[in-house]
């Protein structure tokens, strides 16, 4: 593994890769998933966001989903979400890569997205390739909505363990990494706690072929190690400062 000590601002940044994972959307109120209040563990993952569970408790995994809905629904995106709208905008090369499902990075105005984990608000057919963005109404509805093409079971278009990322988003995020030219890159990893692969490879890599890492999040992660600078900090007070500065340099270069 290459530490990289380079600043991390290097006056030629041309391109920036961003993950980020459930801490992001915190601020927003919307809860993680590990630590005292996070939803794996007032919920066993294996329950709701297993392929075996739903093939027996499917009435209950969509009232669960459509919980988590009504509360995306409500949450709004936060001053973190909407600094990274800003830096693709400075940046000529951007990608914003996340693991969150709450669809915060897309209403802020990201376009330059990859969704590693799938989306909240979409559903696709347990048995054809039938795929669409849920209705606001249908939040409210009961039961397991059946396939309009083959009447199979719908069910939430999110990743669930055991299960493979979506080959596409995979490989845009890998492809982002590998044709980055290491002088010109900066990769920054918020509010994830690193532990899920193989979203948790990114900066890994990244950092294997020099590329500076950058951490921000409040508590220790794995990847502290290998960053080339870590902040212990909130998304939403530090990644806006991160922005100004990378759009300060831009408009001097
Ligand atoms: P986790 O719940 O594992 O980690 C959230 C991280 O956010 C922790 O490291 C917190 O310290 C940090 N955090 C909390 N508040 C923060 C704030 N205001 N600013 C910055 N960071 C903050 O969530 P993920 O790493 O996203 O997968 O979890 C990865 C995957 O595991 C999820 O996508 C989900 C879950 O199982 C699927 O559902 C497939």
């Amino acid at each position: 593994m290459v530490r990289v000590e380079a600043t991390i601002f290097t006056k030629g940044m041309r391109r920036l890769i961003v993950l980020t994972g459930a801490g992001i959307s915190a601020e927003s109120g919307i809860p993680t998933f590990r630590g005292a209040l996070g939803l794996w563990t007032r919920f066993r993952p294996e329950d709701f966001a297993d392929p075996e569970a739903f093939a027996r408790r499917a009435d209950d995994i969509w009232a669960w989903y459509r919980e988590r809905r009504r509360n995306a629904r409500k949450a709004q995106p936060n001053a973190a979400h909407r600094a990274l709208v800003e830096a693709e905008r400075h940046l000529p090369e951007f990608l914003l890569i996340t693991q969150n499902v709450d669809d915060l990075h897309r209403r802020a105005g990201s376009r330059q997205l990859v969704e590693l984990h799938g989306n909240l608000f979409r559903e696709r057919c347990t048995r054809c390739s039938f795929r669409r963005w849920a209705k606001e109404a249908s939040d409210h509805e009961e039961g397991v909505p059946p396939c309009p093409r083959c009447g199979a079971p719908l069910r939430p278009d999110v990743v669930w363990f055991g299960e493979a990322l979506p080959a596409e988003a995979w490989e845009q995020a890998v492809s982002f990494v590998l044709t980055a030219d290491p002088s010109h890159t900066v990769f920054w990893v918020v509010g994830t706690s690193a532990q899920v692969y193989p979203a948790a490879d990114l900066p890994r890599l990244a950092a294997r072929r020099g590329i500076p890492v950058v951490v921000v999040n409040p508590e220790p992660t794995p990847l502290d190690g290998l960053a080339a600078r870590v902040y212990h900090e909130k998304a939403g007070e530090r990644v806006p400062q991160l922005v100004k500065e990378v759009v300060s340099r831009s408009e001097q270069q």
